[in-house]
């Protein structure tokens, strides 16, 4: 993606987000915000018992940049595996957001890859 559309991609999921709203009955939520700007994020999961995530939503305040990144981490994680989820590092965001968003804006952008793995820490076990 070049500059400009990798700018337009993200607007877009600003102003389009995707999986926005609140969970009913998750097996987890978590929120989690950046504490320099008070920006903020829930992420909210429903997992399968063949470790799956069946459903994941999102609600936040805050920066383009970190909302975006948070609608794009559930369009990447619904139906995937939680092994595939835990596996998830900041180089994959910085795929997602690009590189150069990423260098300027690093806080922005993991905010919610941060509240993602805080969640799976709290997720209750479940049987394998
Ligand atoms: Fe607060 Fe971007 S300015 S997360």
């Amino acid at each position: 993606m070049d500059r400009q559309a990798q700018i337009e991609f993200l607007i877009d999921h600003y102003e389009n987000p995707r999986n926005r709203g609140r969970l009913e009955k998750p097996d987890v939520q978590m929120t989690w915000g950046n504490p320099g700007c008070g920006d903020v994020i829930t992420i909210y999961l429903k997992v399968s018992d063949d470790q799956r995530i069946t459903e994941i939503s999102f609600e936040g305040e805050g920066c383009t940049v970190s909302q975006a990144a948070a609608s794009i981490l559930t369009e990447k994680l619904k139906g995937q595996s939680l092994a595939y989820a835990e596996s998830l590092s900041p180089d994959d965001v910085a795929g997602w957001v690009g590189r150069e968003v990423m260098l300027s804006r690093p806080r922005c952008a993991l905010l919610a890859l941060s509240t993602l793995q805080l969640a799976l820490r709290y997720l209750p076990k479940r049987p394998s």
